[in-house]
């Protein structure tokens, strides 16, 4: 399973870089804009600094709706460096512009997928990746999890090439559960990766050693 780094912060993606086991960005307007990146220049720019540091798939989120608008942003964002992978919501147009730029050879990022039939549609479209979002279903009340399952199941059982890409996560469990039911890549916030890290027994267990090593060559 890839992990994804979810932020436009540069410093976290060069910290989850550093740790050797990043395999690409995604990004979405809102987390531009937390950074202070505004206006179109910055925004491509920042992408183009993203993809100086990570050597793998950045997705870019297109911010038109409509077919068109959709197809020229898209087309711009691909021309910024062989990793941009176009980020396009689930809508009806969004759908033909997956088509139309699959076609053209531009990988895609299906977003804002809440249903298998969602994901049916978008894979059918040639997405390279769709995105559930877990996170955003459990605070409604829905099983996130039970909708990754539901996908991998569909995308095995159809043969689809489409990856299942689990974002909006909220907790290392999330993760883990992603991993279990064959999501392909996960898209988290570096301090639920780094929360992966921790357990009690490893801290204890090491003190232990050092103490033991330091009493025996004292
Ligand atoms: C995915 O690509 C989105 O950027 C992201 O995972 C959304 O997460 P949120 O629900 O925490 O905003």
């Amino acid at each position: 399973m890839k992990f994804f780094i979810d932020t436009a912060n540069l410093a976290q993606i060069k910290e989850a870089n550093d740790l050797g086991i990043l395999d690409g960005v995604t990004t979405n307007p809102s987390l531009m804009a937390k950074e202070g990146i505004i206006g179109k220049e910055a925004v491509l720019k920042h992408y183009t600094d993203i993809c100086k540091i990570v050597d793998g798939d950045v997705s870019a989120e297109v911010i038109s709706t409509d077919y068109a608008g959709m197809i020229a942003e898209g087309e711009k964002l691909a021309s910024l460096h062989e990793n941009i992978v176009v980020k396009i919501p689930m809508i009806k147009d969004g759908i033909k512009a997956i088509k139309y730029l699959s076609s053209k050879g531009i990988r895609t990022n299906c977003t804002l997928v809440f249903s298998a039939g969602q994901a049916i549609l978008a894979a059918k479209a040639g997405a390279t990746y769709i995105s559930p979002f877990i996170g955003r279903l459990d605070d409604i009340s829905y099983d996130g999890m039970d909708l990754i399952a539901q996908i991998a199941q569909i995308f095995s059982v159809q043969g689809y090439q489409t990856q299942i890409l689990a974002a909006s996560i909220r907790n290392p469990i999330h993760i883990i559960k992603s991993a279990q039911m064959g999501a392909h890549v996960i898209t988290s916030p570096l301090a639920t990766i780094m929360a992966l890290l921790k357990h009690p027994l490893t801290d204890s267990g090491l003190a232990q050693f050092l103490a033991d090593h330091q009493k025996a060559n004292a």
